[in-house]
């Protein structure tokens, strides 16, 4: 399979449904990858389902490009998408084509994604003007949730899904290849689906966008602090995670791991040289 670049993307719309995970490191990414999932995001979730971080907001451009490239390394078919965080662009819109540039050129990302704010089309402007390839996300956007009232469905009324119309089409218009809906109404997000050529891409925004996509460690079981609705887990990992952990301290204190064929021997001769 070849590598999937923002065009193959684009020409999935109408075609067949786009899938879309999170993934931080190596190994998850490698498995993402084989299973033919056509885009990976490096979520700023990393500080939430990793790193044991409260807030999206408390994670920067060093840990996120950390893990950016632990994932590029394992991706060989998967459009990767680095999550740009809260400070490198909210905090100082004037270093955000800069940030957006590190995620292409030093994590080798092939786009990235920023979330709605007030100064987002300014800021969308200018990074896909730097030939940086930009999802858009409205709707929940965690990293301002204390300003749009809480982590809430969003578009609940007609003044507020018009709103979020208006983004929609804006951020069509200024360059986005694609654009993450969350916590959005089903009818709300099928409405901005049909209006709009760039795929959407749903999380808790119903069957009609273009495309799904989940944080990987809700849909296998690995976060446990808290479940949202639109989580599905498709295999519950934690707790036979666990169940390994407390086999192997039972045997080390038993004393039946390690046995033989996971022990390394030396000739007798030798041990009797070296006894003598
Ligand atoms: O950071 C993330 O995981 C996200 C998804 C919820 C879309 O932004």
């Amino acid at each position: 399979m070849d590598k999937t670049v923002v065009q193959d993307i684009l020409l999935l719309k109408n075609k067949r449904k786009i899938t879309m995970l999170t993934a931080y490191d190596y190994p998850i990414a490698s498995l993402i990858d084989k299973a033919g999932i056509d885009m990976i995001l490096v979520g700023d979730s990393l500080a939430n389902v990793v790193l044991g971080l409260e807030s999206t907001t408390q994670v920067g451009m060093w840990e996120m490009l950390h893990h950016a490239k632990a994932v590029t390394r394992a991706v060989k078919h998967a459009l990767v998408i680095g999550d740009m965080p809260y400070d490198s662009y909210q905090v100082d819109p004037d270093a955000s084509v800069k940030n957006a540039l590190r995620f292409i050129n030093e994590a080798k990302c092939d786009a990235v994604k920023l979330e709605w704010f007030d100064k987002c089309i300014q800021v969308t402007e200018g990074i896909v003007k730097a030939g940086v390839a930009v999802m858009g996300h409205i709707g929940l956007t965690p990293q301002t949730a204390d300003k749009i009232g809480g982590f809430k469905v969003q578009g609940k009324d007609a003044e507020a899904a018009q709103r979020l119309i208006e983004q929609a089409v804006l951020l069509e218009k200024t360059g986005c290849f694609a654009l993450v809906l969350e916590c959005v109404p089903d009818k709300i997000a099928g409405m901005i689906t049909g209006m709009l050529k760039i795929p959407t891409i749903g999380i808790g925004a119903g069957q009609y966008c273009d495309g799904q996509v989940l944080v990987i460690n809700d849909m296998v079981g690995l976060f446990e602090r808290y479940k949202p609705k639109f989580v599905k887990q498709y295999i519950n990992l934690a707790p036979q995670i666990q169940k390994a952990i407390e086999n192997y301290k039972n045997e080390v204190l038993e004393g039946k791991f390690p046995a033989a064929e996971h022990s390394f021997t030396i000739k007798k001769e030798e041990l009797d040289k070296l006894e003598r």
